[in-house]
């Protein structure tokens, strides 16, 4: 049924007939590619079902045009488009950007990619547009931010997913690649769908095994069946493999028997997927091994990568940021995790070979409910990047609680850095036109698994789409793209559409109030689960996401003047701003500074008394969205509503656990009564 979920946001549900009757009646579907591997081909078919379940036409698909076509849909690339069509007014347009008209000539459609993947692209367009009940004509061109348009999947070769909150993985079970590729087809056309162009599939704390004979071909048959939807797919790579799974007594980046292992396995994997996209590499971080281990620099390690892919074209190296030390001593008031990134690769700025992409967390911890952005993202010059986020709520009730981010994400691509004094937003660093480079752009974690929500709460898919509608475009509104999901998730109805777009933009602040504030972090337990309220766990270990909390104070001082010296790595302007108190927003005041809890904000409040209020409120929030949801019963269909509103209720509940933990933590800690008298009841 279309109602379990897996179809995500591309239900196309019937319209109803009085409206799906106004519109137009198609004589055939034309399609300039009659290969079915091809990206074109499937936009053919995809529109042939679509116009079927959403208006009930029945239209054939036909790969040779008569020259008096006319109500046709017309599905090309640039270079294939019949010769009948006039192409002239199409701009130019950018890698996989596409044409849609709908007002072309003989009462036709044209669309009309850049390339294959681009034209499915605008078969996708029009077809969102048609479930939404949306007949506006439109003649226009749309084109990416950026090139690089990634989702990394944590999966494990055991079938289980690292952090991951929708059941276990959909593409290895048992040390292998699964035989069905069912959910990874499904998969392709709801990534596809959202522009996305590229699947790392698996875990960044990699297993050499994937490069057994059965998994080599099991990656063929991924790729296979992702290409068709104009998806390629790229991999992890353990850094320590030569080693531990080659035979060789070292994986120096420098030695010439280890660069000839890494060159033969690309080998190998290119010749069962000839269109790989690249490697993701996570070395020198929680414990993994990395070129540091072998006393050469991070560059000498990514390098040693790219140099392996080069021959095959344009196959990149994601070389993620992430590198750090956890085992941090936090008795030292200078030691800082947050500087880790910028101490690491700033002097490697000239020094990464061109096929070389540093990926870089948004902020500079990990994935917190808030953080100023990684100073990283404005330290890099000529080594371009790809900001990673995290649609995985790792951090934010891992699907248990919903959190939609994309205002999160928008502020942090809103956010200017003023590199050399110019105006630097983040969206415009990573689309490359900041600082002038060719590829770059975005991945995140993703983290979808078998469960028929894919990710564990059905409102929670919202992410993914939200996510592929920001990297295409990442100066959408985010109210506008809850809208447009909820209207192809759920229902067409006001209320429907009302209702969900005001949880979803509530949510991020909610959870916020309720689990950390004022730039704390989320205080949740930070050893293993990351779930759940446990905000004693932040400090006395060596992880680094201290809050530095006494009897008396609390917050990093991350100052020039007194603390880590972290300001100092964001450039001037922004620098200024939060190295000085008066400046710094109250969000994340204790970020960088280190106060009193009877410190006053410039809402008036103390630290404190923010902190005991915001629970209450946050906590209080969360109680709105089950009563909120209520409202649906009847209008969309019963098995979603009943999943999500036991979801809800849920959140509803551990949101008060999250309070009184809260709350009750500072208030042993600095013995400060909540000045409105609330004590918690246990
Ligand atoms: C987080 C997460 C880990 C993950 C790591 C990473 O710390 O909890 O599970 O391995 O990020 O991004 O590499």
């Amino acid at each position: 049924s279309i109602e379990t979920g897996i179809d995500g946001w591309l239900r196309y549900a019937a319209l109803p007939a009085d409206i799906s009757s106004q519109y137009r009646r198609f004589s055939s579907i034309f399609v300039s590619e009659n290969i079915k591997t091809s990206p074109v081909y499937t936009a053919g078919k995809e529109v042939q079902d679509g116009l079927r379940r959403i208006l009930g036409q029945e239209v054939g698909i036909s790969f040779e045009i008569d020259s008096n076509h006319t109500s046709a849909v017309i599905i090309s690339t640039i270079d294939t488009s019949p010769t009948t069509l006039s192409t002239a007014q199409v701009p130019k347009l950018k890698e996989d950007g596409f044409w849609l008209n709908t007002q072309a000539e003989n009462d036709c459609i044209h669309i009309i990619g850049q390339n294959e993947r681009g034209a499915l692209y605008g078969a996708f367009e029009y077809l969102m547009r048609l479930a939404q009940g949306n007949f506006e004509p439109v003649t226009a061109a749309n084109n990416p931010s950026a090139p690089i348009r990634w989702v990394n999947q944590w999966d494990n070769l055991d079938g289980s997913i690292e952090r991951g909150y929708g059941g276990l993985s959909i593409f290895f079970r048992d040390g292998e690649v699964v035989e069905d590729m069912t959910r990874v087809a499904q998969f392709a056309r709801l990534l596809s769908s959202v522009r996305l162009n590229a699947v790392v599939v698996n875990n960044v704390n990699a297993n050499p095994k994937l490069f057994s004979k059965t998994n080599l071909e099991g990656l063929r048959r991924i790729a296979d069946t992702m290409r068709p939807w104009g998806l390629r797919i790229g991999i992890s790579l353990y850094f320590d493999s030569p080693r531990e799974f080659g035979g060789l007594p070292t994986s120096d980046p420098l030695d010439p028997d280890v660069n000839n292992w890494w060159t033969d396995i690309t080998a190998k994997l290119y010749e069962k997927v000839p269109d790989l996209i690249g490697y993701t590499i996570k070395a020198n971080s929680e414990g993994q091994p990395g070129p540091l281990t072998y006393n050469r620099t991070l560059a000498d390690g990514a390098n040693m990568f790219a140099r392996a892919l080069k021959p095959y074209g344009d196959g990149v190296v994601m070389y993620r940021a992430f590198v750090y030390n956890h085992h941090l001593d936090e008795s030292k008031w200078s030691n800082d995790r947050a500087n880790a990134a910028v101490e690491y690769f700033k002097d490697l700025d000239d020094q990464f070979d061109d096929n070389v992409i540093v990926q870089i967390k948004w902020g500079p911890i990990d994935f917190q409910v808030r953080e100023p952005p990684s100073p990283l993202l404005a330290n890099l010059r000529k080594t371009k990047v790809a900001i990673e986020f995290q649609v995985a709520q790792e951090y934010l009730g891992q699907q248990s609680h919903f959190v939609y981010m994309a205002p999160l994400w928008k502020e942090v691509l809103d956010f200017d850095m003023r590199i050399d004094g110019k105006p630097s937003a983040i969206r415009d660093i990573v689309s490359g036109e900041r600082l002038n480079w060719s590829r770059s752009g975005y991945t995140t974690v993703l983290n979808i698994g078998s469960d028929n929500t894919w990710i564990g709460h059905h409102l929670s898919l919202s992410n993914l789409y939200a996510y592929g509608r920001m990297t295409w475009d990442p100066l959408s509104d985010p109210t506008s793209i809850i809208q447009d999901w909820t209207r192809l998730t759920f229902s067409l109805n006001k209320t429907v559409v009302d209702t969900v777009t005001k949880i979803s933009m509530e949510s991020w602040p909610t959870y916020e109030n309720y689990s950390g504030n004022l730039g704390i972090q989320t205080l949740c337990d930070i050893i293993y689960t990351h779930y759940g309220p446990s905000p004693g766990s932040q400090d006395g270990n060596g992880w680094g996401q201290w809050t530095r909390a006494n009897a008396t104070s609390i917050g990093m001082d991350r100052t020039v003047a007194s603390g880590s010296g972290n300001t100092a790595q964001y450039p001037q302007e922004v620098a200024k701003i939060y190295e000085n108190i008066e400046t710094t927003p109250d969000n994340l005041l204790l970020w960088f500074h280190h106060v009193p809890y009877t410190h006053r904000l410039k809402s008036g409040k103390t630290v404190i008394q923010h902190f005991y209020d915001a629970h209450y409120e946050g906590a209080a929030h969360a109680q709105t969205f089950p009563t909120e949801w209520a409202k649906l019963k009847g209008l969309i269909d019963d098995s979603r509503f009943e999943n999500v509103a036991f979801k809800l209720q849920y959140q509803a509940g551990h949101a008060i656990v999250w309070r009184d933990s809260v709350n009750n933590f500072y208030h042993g800690k600095c013995g400060i009564a909540d000045e409105k008298g609330r004590v918690a009841n246990y």
